[in-house]
């Protein structure tokens, strides 16, 4: 008989553990792939419990096979592979894992910020192939940091903290976001602007939107023709917030100096010419790819299934509605 919980995809151990001890029995894939929809709909079947990844597809038709689940727990704190309003109406509890992978998040975007401004992959692959023959006063011209103008595009729990760590670059921190966040008005003199005049002011644009109808390809080439030519563009958040087809566009006619994206429209494809731009960083979606970050999210995302299955409130439920219908 199959258990009453299913893990989509094997995750930290310090997440399994928590579900063997408090549930028992569980059913994983054991395979690190991500299952096709078809599977996905087999599986749900009969389980009180799905541990999910974003890498899922958790659509109506997911949801209305999964007829005995109380709880769709998501390794990762956007949610937006989930269909929530269907989940909602079937009253089934949403939960994601928001806070731990903050810090990581943010570190990778200083890490993906930098290394667009200073070219260093490329530079690095010069070095790779035996090109460095001498040190070069025009050798991989870069953009200068400190003293220039950080433009962050949604001020929540990521946002802020890369807003923080530009502390000692010495910047000038504008911000857009629906709400006004005065601790970071208070704390480092932050502006809420705009969403344009961020874009003509700013040296370095970091995007930190969740994906949702308003804020799908908020970037595309009108606002990419609206940037600085010498500007950055960073993404850790969702791939289909830019057109990424217009971005490489804008990087390929030096329209703006240079991006770093950790997320893809169509994951985990790249839109054609991407690959071949050196101005381009693209890691695989690791923003919060710590050992630490993982373990605390594997943890969290288990403690919410195991909450619910038990009879409480998780405490990270992005529908609490869903377990009024209860
Ligand atoms: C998330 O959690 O939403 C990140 O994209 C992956 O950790």
């Amino acid at each position: 008989m199959a258990a009453r919980i299913f893990v989509t995809r094997p995750i930290p151990e310090a997440g399994l553990e928590i579900l063997k001890r408090e549930i028992g029995d569980f059913d994983i894939n054991p395979d690190d792939r991500v299952l096709s929809k078809h599977e996905l709909i087999e599986q749900v079947k009969g389980r009180q419990g799905v541990l999910c990844l974003l890498t899922d597809s958790v659509d109506a038709d997911v949801i209305e096979a999964a007829a005995d689940c109380r709880v769709l727990a998501n390794y990762a704190v956007g949610y937006n592979n989930i269909d929530v309003e269907a989940a909602t109406g079937h009253g089934i509890a949403v939960t994601n894992t928001p806070g731990v992978l903050t810090d990581a998040t943010a570190d990778l975007t200083w890490a993906l910020l930098m290394a667009a401004a200073r070219r260093i992959v490329p530079a690095d692959r010069f070095t790779r192939a035996g090109n460095f023959k001498a040190w070069g006063p025009m050798l991989f011209l870069g953009a200068d940091i400190t003293g220039h103008t950080l433009g962050i595009v949604g001020a929540g729990r990521v946002g802020a903290a890369v807003a923080r760590r530009s502390v000692g670059f010495k910047m000038r921190i504008l911000y857009t976001d629906v709400q006004q966040n005065e601790t970071l008005e208070d704390e480092l003199g932050a502006t809420r602007v705009e969403l344009d005049t961020l874009l003509r002011e700013a040296d370095f644009v970091c995007l930190h939107v969740p994906l949702a109808d308003d804020t799908r390809h908020l970037l595309g080439e009108r606002e990419f023709s609206m940037m600085k030519e010498s500007a950055v563009l960073v993404n850790t958040s969702r791939g289909p917030v830019l057109d990424e087809a217009a971005l490489v566009a804008a990087l390929r006619n030096d329209e703006i100096f240079g991006a770093g994206l950790d997320v893809f429209e169509d994951e985990p494809k790249l839109a054609p010419g991407l690959a071949q731009l050196d101005n381009a960083v693209i890691p695989p979606h690791i923003g919060s790819a710590t050992i630490a970050t993982r373990n605390r999210m594997a943890e969290m995302a288990a403690g919410n299934l195991v909450a619910v299955l038990k009879g409480h409130t998780p405490p990270n439920c992005v529908n609490p509605e869903a377990l009024r219908h209860r």
